[in-house]
């Protein structure tokens, strides 16, 4: 702090929104900008409830922060609309005004191309969403009715708080292998989704960023097609207790073995200052809960100092079950 990027290391579904709420409550963050779409879901448990956040920032759970989807971002006006209804955020979240606008349309021609259907797009529209922006006829916040109490330019808000010292972070979706630019092309989203990226989309220059903390899951995950190395069966999956299904589509997780080399490249395309690791405990069961580091088996500490070794970023959070509070924090 005062400004953070958290970003995906993997194929999305690292857990970012369970960190992205326990920091909001624990920093008492003030702002925190959502980059990206619809596509993505972040989960995050609260208050014994579960929200799968595919438009509203996770930080929504410190009822003090200001919360604002930036302008790089693509939104969904019912899905928008839906969520802050769902969470009570009416007065305190913005849109900016130049967000572009994701329509049904977009997700009728995701769903009806062939090409999309064979990489094992979400669904959403995200790919045709992006593309008529990029041909400059996509309708943005500004254009839309229901958007108008909201609207805001983000940039400016983010910037302001960061230059009076304010606690901002800036949520990135999907994970780097998932980038346009740098994952596994053509089994990408239609997006850079690098840290770089997440910056530009909220309007914060590089020289504005302290912290970049990139999210890895103790294991990886992937749904949709392209490849995965070290991909287990569904049946190896459940027996490791690592068989998922994702938050948003329902869709099952593909899932293989925490991949050394992939958290390398995400540590440094990223910028990574800080690590967050999620799910210790469905690796070391014995974890569970643990919120001090002590408390963590001689083996589950072994997995993060090579998680640390590799990667030359330190863990500073590890997460060991589904609440936002059960974590482990070696921040200083
Ligand atoms: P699209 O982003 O819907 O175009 O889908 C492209 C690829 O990204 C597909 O493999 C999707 O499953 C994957 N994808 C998109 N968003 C997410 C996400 O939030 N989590 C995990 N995978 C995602
Ligand atoms: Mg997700």
């Amino acid at each position: 702090m005062p400004c953070t990027v958290i970003a995906g290391a993997f194929w999305g579904d690292e857990g970012k929104g369970k960190i992205i709420s326990y920091i909001a409550l624990k920093d008492k963050l003030d702002v925190c900008v959502r980059t990206g779409s619809v596509n993505a879901a972040h989960t995050v448990w609260f208050g014994g409830k579960r929200y799968a956040l595919h438009m509203v920032p996770a930080a929504f759970v410190y009822e003090k922060c200001r919360l604002l989807i930036g302008a790089g971002a693509n939104v969904h006006v019912a899905k928008f609309l839906e969520e802050v209804e769902a969470t009570s955020v009416k007065n305190r979240i913005g849109v900016d005004q130049q967000a572009s606008i994701i329509e049904e349309k977009h997700s009728l021609q995701d769903k009806t191309s062939a090409h999309l259907k064979g990489l094992g797009t979400t669904g959403w529209g995200i790919g045709p969403a992006v593309e008529e922006r990029v041909r400059r006829t996509a309708k943005l916040a500004k254009d839309i009715s229901e958007l108008q109490p909201y609207l805001t330019e983000v940039s400016t808000e983010a910037n302001k708080a960061i230059d009076a010292g304010k606690k901002v972070l800036l949520e990135g979706t999907q994970g780097l292998m998932l980038s346009l630019f740098y994952g596994t092309y053509p089994y990408v989203t239609g997006r850079d989704t690098s840290a770089s990226a997440i910056c530009s989309e909220a309007g914060v220059g590089p020289t504005k960023v302290d912290n970049v903390l990139v999210v890895f899951k103790a294991f990886v995950t992937r749904v949709g097609a392209g490849p995965l190395r070290g991909e287990l069966t569904k049946e190896e999956a459940s027996e490791r207790g690592w068989f998922e299904t994702a938050a948003g589509t329902g869709r099952d997780r593909r899932s293989a073995p925490f991949d050394f080399e992939l958290a390398k490249k995400a540590a440094m395309i990223h910028g990574a200052t800080q690590a967050a690791v999620t799910k210790l405990d469905v690796l070391y069961p014995e974890c569970k809960g643990a919120r001090k580091h002590d408390a963590l088996s001689k083996e589950a500490k072994q997995f993060i100092s090579k998680i640390e070794e590799q990667t030359g970023v330190p863990v500073v959070l590890i997460g060991t079950g589904q609440d936002a509070l059960d974590i482990i924090d070696r921040r200083k």
